[in-house]
C-alpha cells in the first residue's frame, strides 16, 4: 500500500448492530451466506467497485482493498442490541426478508448471535413493546450501561477495532436545541439530569461508542450524532461518524434522477412521492412523530440539486411532497411512486412517473457493510468528524447547518467524494473536481 499513514485493518472487527430487525438480519446473513461463497453481496461498492488511480501509462482501475488496506468479511464479528429477545436466525426467519433457504446453512451462527438488552425508551417509538430492555437511572447511566456492553464484546470475541452501527428503528424528531445539544458539555449535563426529551437512546449509544474508541453510523434519520455537541465529541475523540438515513429505494433514485432535469435545464413544477410498506419499520413510520423524523432526511434530497437561488426561472416554486403508507400486505418489498411534473421550452409541462418496486432491505444491507467497513478505514487513516465522502450512502448527509453548510445530495458528486477519499487514504492524489 502507498500509504505509509494508513493502519492495515489487521485482526477482527467488531461490528456492533443497534436493531436486530429486518435490515440488521439481511445485512448479517448476507456477510455469513458470502463467506462460505453461498451468495453475493451485490450492490457493495467495496465488494465490486474499481476506481481509477494514475495517470497517463500509470492509469489503472482498481478495487478498493487494492488501493487501501481492508478487513476481509471473514475478519468481521458481530453483535447486536434489540427490544426483542429474539436472535438473529429468528430474527430473520421473522423478517421474511430472505427465503429459508438462504438462511439456513448459517443458522447456527445466526443462533449465537443474541441481542443485548436494549437501551430504550417507548416514547421515542410507541409502536414497539419488547421488553429486553435495560433498566436505567438516567441517560447517563443508559449510556454507562452501553459502554460496558461494547468493553465487554471486545474482550469476549477478540476484537481489534469496533464500530456501531444504527439500523433499528426511527426514534421521535428531535429538533436540535443548542441549549442541550450545542456543546458537548451540555449534553453531557442533560444526560445526568435525564432530560429524556432531549437526549435520545440512539444519542446514548453514540455518545458510548465514542468514548469505548468506536466509529459511530447512523442508519436512520435520527438527528442522533447531526449536533454540534457530537461533532465536538468526534473531534475529541478523533473518531469519525456519519450518518443519516442509508439512501436506498426513493432516494437513491431521486438523488440519480434529479441531475437529469437539472444538467438538461429543465423546469420543476413539483415532485410527489409516495410509498407503501408494510415491515415495522414501516409500523413505527405510521406514527405521525416517527414519521416527521424520517420526512425532514428525505425532503432535504432535492432543495440542494435544484436549487431556487441559482436558476430561479426553473426552481423557484416547486412543490415537493413525501408519504409513507403503513401497508402490512407488501411486507418488506417497499413500492414507490414518483410523480414529477416538468416544464420545457416556453414553459410547456410534461409528466414524468416512476414505479419502483424494490426491496429495503435487499437494498440497505449492501449500504451496511459499506458504511461500516469505510468508516472503519476512516479511523484507520486517522480521519475523524464527520465523514462527508459517506453521503453517498446517505439519504440526509450530514453537514455543518451552524455554518450554512449545504449538503452535497447528487448522487454523482458524492461519487466523486467517495473515490476521491479512497484515492487519498491509498496514497494517490484527489484529482476529479467537484463543481
Ligand atoms: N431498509 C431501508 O431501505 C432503510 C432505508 C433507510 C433507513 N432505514 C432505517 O433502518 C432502520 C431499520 O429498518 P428495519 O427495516 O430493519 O426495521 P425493523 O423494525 O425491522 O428493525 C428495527 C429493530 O430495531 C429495534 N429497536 C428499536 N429501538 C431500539 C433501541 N433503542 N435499541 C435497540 N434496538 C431497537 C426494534 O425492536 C427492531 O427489531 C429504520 O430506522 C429504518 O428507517 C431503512
Amino acid at each position: 500500500m502507498r500509504n505509509p499513514n494508513l493502519k492495515p485493518a489487521t485482526g477482527k472487527l467488531g461490528i456492533m448492530v443497534v436493531g436486530l430487525g429486518a435490515v440488521s438480519t439481511t445485512f448479517i446473513t448476507g456477510v455469513l451466506m458470502t463467506r462460505k461463497g453461498l451468495a453475493k453481496p451485490v450492490g457493495s461498492m467495496t465488494q465490486y467497485d474499481k476506481i481509477r488511480v494514475g495517470r497517463g501509462a500509470e492509469m489503472k482501475y482498481l478495487p478498493y482493498n487494492e488501493i487501501v488496506s481492508m478487513p476481509s468479511l471473514n475478519d468481521i464479528v458481530f453483535a447486536a442490541w434489540d427490544v426483542y429477545p429474539v436472535n438473529a436466525y429468528e430474527s430473520a426467519i421473522n423478517a421474511e426478508v430472505l427465503k429459508e433457504k438462504d438462511i439456513e446453512p448459517v443458522k447456527d451462527e445466526l443462533l449465537a448471535i443474541k441481542p443485548m438488552k436494549a437501551a430504550f425508551d417507548k416514547n421515542y417509538a410507541k409502536r414497539l413493546d419488547g421488553d429486553n430492555v435495560k433498566q436505567c437511572t438516567s441517560r447517563w447511566d443508559m449510556a454507562e450501561q452501553i459502554r460496558e456492553d461494547i468493553r465487554n464484546f471486545k474482550k469476549e470475541s477478540g476484537a481489534d477495532r469496533i464500530v456501531v452501527l444504527w439500523a433499528a428503528s426511527t426514534e421521535i424528531y428531535v429538533a436540535p436545541d443548542m441549549k442541550y445539544h450545542g456543546t458537548l458539555a451540555a449534553l453531557e449535563q442533560a444526560m445526568k439530569d435525564d432530560v429524556k426529551d432531549k437526549v435520545a437512546p440512539s444519542m446514548c449509544y453514540a455518545y458510548a461508542a465514542l468514548m469505548e474508541g468506536a466509529p459511530f453510523v447512523m442508519g436512520a434519520p435520527n438527528t442522533t450524532v447531526d449536533i454540534p455537541a457530537m461533532w465536538e465529541l468526534a473531534e475529541k475523540t478523533q473518531l469519525p461518524i456519519a450518518g443519516k438515513d442509508f439512501k436506498t429505494g426513493q432516494t437513491l433514485v431521486k438523488s440519480g434522477f434529479a441531475p437529469i432535469i437539472g444538467t438538461r435545464m429543465l423546469g420543476l413544477n413539483g415532485w410527489f412521492s409516495t410509498n407503501i410498506l408494510g415491515n415495522r419499520d414501516g409500523l413505527v413510520l405510521d406514527e405521525p412523530a416517527n414519521f416527521r423524523t424520517k420526512e425532514v432526511s428525505k425532503l432535504s434530497t432535492l432543495e440542494s440539486i435544484l436549487v431556487a437561488d441559482e436558476q430561479p426561472d426553473l426552481y423557484s416554486n416547486y412543490y415537493h411532497k413525501v408519504r409513507i403508507n403503513y401497508y402490512p400486505p407488501r411486507n418488506d418489498n417497499k413500492e414507490g411512486w414518483d410523480n414529477i411534473d416538468i416544464f420545457g421550452w416556453m414553459g410547456y409541462p410534461m409528466q414524468i412517473k416512476i414505479n419502483f418496486l424494490c426491496r429495503d432491505s435487499i437494498l440497505a444491507a449492501p449500504l451496511c457493510l459499506d458504511l461500516c467497513l469505510l468508516i472503519d478505514l476512516a479511523h484507520r487513516a486517522g480521519r475523524y468528524g464527520t465523514q462527508r465522502f459517506l453521503s453517498f450512502f446517505l439519504k440526509s448527509p450530514m453537514h455543518d447547518y451552524t455554518k450554512d453548510e449545504v449538503p452535497v445530495n447528487h448522487l454523482f458528486q458524492q461519487y466523486v467524494m467517495l473515490k476521491n477519499a479512497i484515492r487519498e487514504m491509498g496514497g494517490y492524489e484527489a484529482d476529479e473536481e467537484i463543481d
